[in-house]
């Protein structure tokens, strides 16, 4: 297995409680390499075309408008088998059915204060680590 790239935000709930120490703490232990990372506010629109592939699900208007509320932290991480570790370390979108050991479990709020953003696919990973970084930001 080749080293990956895998894209993922600390989510507006889990800055505001402090939990990004922790979080990054965790994504390390696992072996996550952090190549890039900076926090910021993003706009409703820019979360819009962050998550454009839900545009017409039922959560969007209020997702992008929870994403937008306050300051997240996007990291580019990379390891071997990026993409599905990280989903699995963060377990489950619902924190309810979510395992245990895993950040959302930990530190999620609900379905939609989830702590955690992590791409699903390799092609996502791509456009995602592209909407936030430049490729000069990243130290490979
Ligand atoms: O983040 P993940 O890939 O696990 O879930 P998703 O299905 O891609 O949904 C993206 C985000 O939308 C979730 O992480 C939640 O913040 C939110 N969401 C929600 O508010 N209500 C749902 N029923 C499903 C997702
Ligand atoms: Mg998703």
């Amino acid at each position: 297995m080749t080293l990956q790239r895998t894209f993922s935000i600390i989510k507006p709930d889990a800055v505001k409680k402090g939990a990004t120490g922790d979080i990054l703490h965790m994504l390390q232990h696992a072996g996550f390499n952090i190549i890039g990372m900076k926090m910021l506010e993003i706009t409703k629109q820019q979360a819009e075309g962050f998550y454009a592939v839900h545009a017409s699900r039922p959560f969007f208007n209020s997702l992008t408008t929870f994403m937008s509320s306050g300051p997240i932290v996007v990291l580019a991480l990379e390891k071997e088998n990026a993409i599905a570790d990280l989903r699995k370390l963060m377990g489950a979108t619902d924190p309810a059915k979510a395992d245990s050991g895993t950040i959302r479990k930990k530190h999620a709020a609900s379905i939609e204060a989830n702590a955690i953003h992590g791409s699903d696919a390799e092609e996502t990973a791509k456009f995602e680590l592209n909407y936030f970084f430049a490729g000069y930001e990243l130290a490979g």
